[in-house]
């Protein structure tokens, strides 16, 4: 079992990694509050997991509601937020009570949401069933929906109160998700922790195929550690939390010029750190045989190609419209070596577009 504190100035509260432990959580939850709990899950996660939780919850006396959204992205919208307030409000639930969010990030991060603007913000409590959502989601507080102009437009900064993770559900994961997971994974290692690397390189094979629980412990613990120690540096994204963006700038192009559902989003995180790590190698101290070493790390999580019909030029336009959207210009996160950052500005057309074509090429 591992502990990792997140403290910041206005919340602190606990992780909690532990094999097992979503089994314990109705005693877990009996430590924190006698109140209403609002359980918000998907339709995947609930016939797994959801369904039984409750149960569980039901038979200790709990008064509960429980809420299903359909899987998927396009639930992370202000009209799910909508029918999500009016079923709270029509079951009269008070601001004693808590919302528990059961799945991946966009159960996470809806959930979250609604936790921070129900009545003003009301108790949350994450249990992520994504590796990526257990390893970046659920930890950090960032918290919104999506708009039709954009990904994650609309949010807050909002903390839970506590986080479980449970490895064990990751099993019931699918091959694609659990991949996708481990990009993010990955990310933690390059930007911050060779010895994580290190560990990822030697036994990557055996955590592909055995999703073995106390090895994953392990793995996540290190990875929400390092997410805490960024958050509690810099909560609100003014300096070192943009860290953890490494790759995101060409993930993000290639989701969004692929609709948003071609990609899971570690896949294109996972794209987008080969990217980067070319444009490291052309610019900072990244050296050609640390670009291999990384490179090697992601193919073998087998990022599916970007589709033939998508040109290099809507990917590139879609830098463009993320460059144009911020006012203070496009920062990229470089790494001058493995396991240390560098953010950059001001990176030429030509440079990007060879990034753009790297994060393309690789793997085809
Ligand atoms: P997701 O929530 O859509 O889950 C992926 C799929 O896995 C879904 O179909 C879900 O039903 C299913 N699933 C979840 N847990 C399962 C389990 N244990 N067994 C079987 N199936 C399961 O996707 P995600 O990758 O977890 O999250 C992506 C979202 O997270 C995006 O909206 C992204 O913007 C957001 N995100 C937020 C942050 C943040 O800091 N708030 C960080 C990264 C990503
Ligand atoms: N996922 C990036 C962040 O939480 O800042």
């Amino acid at each position: 079992m591992k502990h990792v504190i997140v403290s910041t100035p206005g919340k602190r509260y606990d992780i909690i990694v532990e094999k097992k432990s979503f089994a314990q959580f109705p005693l877990i939850l009996q430590s924190l509050t006698a109140g209403p709990v609002v359980l918000i899950t998907d339709a995947n996660v609930h016939a797994i997991y959801g369904r039984q939780l409750a149960a569980r919850l039901q038979s200790t006396g709990r008064q509960i509601l429980v809420q299903i959204i359909p899987p998927g992205e396009s639930s992370k919208t202000l009209q799910q937020c909508e029918q999500l307030y009016s079923a709270l409000i029509e079951n009269h639930v008070s601001r004693d009570a808590v919302i528990v969010a059961l799945g991946g990030g966009v159960v996470g991060d809806l959930a979250g949401f609604i936790a921070a603007t129900y009545m003003r913000g009301i108790r949350l409590i994450q249990i992520p069933t994504t590796l990526l959502a257990q390893v970046d989601s659920s930890v950090g507080g960032k918290v919104g929906v999506n708009h039709t102009l954009g990904k994650n437009l609309i949010g807050a900064f909002y903390h839970p109160d506590k986080v479980l993770i449970d490895p064990e559900v990751l099993q019931t994961l699918d091959e694609r998700e659990w991949r996708a997971g481990l990009a993010e994974v990955v990310k933690y290692a390059f930007i911050q922790d060779t010895e994580l690397l290190r560990l990822l390189e030697n036994e990557m094979t055996t955590i592909l195929q055995q999703r073995d629980a106390d090895a994953l412990e392990e793995i996540i613990a290190r990875c929400c550690e390092i997410k805490a120690d960024i958050v509690q540096q810099d909560e609100r994204e003014e300096g070192v939390r943009a860290w953890l963006n490494f790759g995101h700038t060409i993930g993000h192009a290639l989701e969004a010029a692929t609709g948003f559902n071609y990609y899971c989003h570690g896949e294109a995180v996972g794209r987008g750190m080969m990217g980067a790590l070319h444009l490291s190698t052309a610019l900072t101290g990244l050296q050609a045989d640390e670009l291999q070493r990384a490179l090697a790390l992601i193919r073998m999580l087998n990022p599916p190609p970007v589709p033939k019909n998508i040109s290099l030029e809507e990917i590139m336009a879609r830098l463009l419209q993320d460059k144009k959207r911020r006012s203070s210009g496009q920062t990229w996160v470089l790494l001058n070596h493995l396991g240390a950052v560098l953010l950059q500005d001001n990176i030429s057309d030509a440079l990007t577009r060879m990034a753009v074509e790297q994060a393309c090429q690789d793997l085809y």
